[in-house]
């Protein structure tokens, strides 16, 4: 079969299966922000590749030098503020009201998939809308002021970015609901993440266990692929779209 048609016949047959699903998950990575112009983290031009992230991306990189940390959080956050959601994100969020019981689980700080519509969304990496103060997390003001040291919190510590930090646990209300969802869902769709980080690399394992049919879409096969039921190998924002497009074709004949 030419390999167009095996492809029309793998999207067929994923659209088919989340339109019948009574419990879905989306899982993202970085994969999906990258047609908005935001680097990935280990692609040839990801973030990684040019920065340490032991030294920008934890506690101790941002207790040695916070300045330098805090600048780089401004940077990623200008650079996100100024990207926007691309076809990708807006399918996921127009995939949402269509089927019962969905869920998006992301590791993305970028913030895209709210500003694409999104709502049932669980931020397992943090947000880079949001801070903190380091010693008590007491959260800080929506925007605090971008000089070039950290401000401080009313309690006296330095301000932080609300992300997950290499090294640091998960937040707990997240990482619960985000396993109970994946041991219980039938259908889980995986999108533009390597599955090289835990504790996030570990749901969709989780789903096949439960019996959920699994789905992936990416440019490359990732750590996930291999135990996929369909690969949909391509860009997000070209695969998404027509994949949700189908799907609301397929809820509105009942
Ligand atoms: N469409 C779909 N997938 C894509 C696209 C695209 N346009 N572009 C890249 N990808 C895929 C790559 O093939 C790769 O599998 O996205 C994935 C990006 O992988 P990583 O760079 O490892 O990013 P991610 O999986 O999100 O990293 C997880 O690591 O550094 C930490 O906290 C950070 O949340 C991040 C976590």
């Amino acid at each position: 079969m030419h390999a167009i048609e095996h492809d029309r016949e793998k999207l067929e047959q994923a659209a088919g299966r989340l339109s019948r699903s009574e419990r879905t998950i989306v899982s993202t990575g970085s994969g999906i922000s990258r047609e908005s112009g935001i680097p990935t983290f280990r692609g040839e031009d990801g973030l990684w590749q040019n920065h340490r992230p032991e030294e920008l991306a934890s506690r101790e990189g941002f207790l040695s030098n916070p300045g330098l940390v805090w600048r780089w959080y401004r940077e990623r956050l200008g650079t996100a503020r100024a990207k926007q959601p691309n076809p990708g994100h807006r399918a996921i969020a127009r995939l949402e009201p269509l089927i019962p019981n969905f869920l998006l689980i992301t590791q993305n700080i970028d913030n895209l998939h709210r500003r694409a519509g999104s709502k049932e969304i669980v931020e397992l990496h943090g947000n880079i809308e949001r801070y903190r103060c380091f010693e008590y997390s007491h959260p800080a003001e929506e925007d605090p002021q971008w000089g070039d040291e950290p401000p401080r919190c009313h309690c006296g510590s330095i301000i932080r970015p609300d992300v997950v930090w290499f090294g640091e646990p998960l937040p707990e209300a997240e990482i619960e609901c985000a396993f109970r969802e994946s041991a219980r869902c039938d259908t889980f769709l995986v999108v533009g993440t390597s599955g090289m980080v835990q504790p996030a690399a570990l749901l969709p394992q989780v789903a096949r266990n439960a019996g959920a049919l699994l789905i992936e879409v990416n440019e490359t096969p990732s750590e996930i692929t291999p135990i996929v039921d369909i690969f949909l190998q391509g860009k997000a924002g070209e695969t998404l779209p027509p994949l949700v497009d189908r799907i609301e074709e397929l809820v509105s004949r009942g």
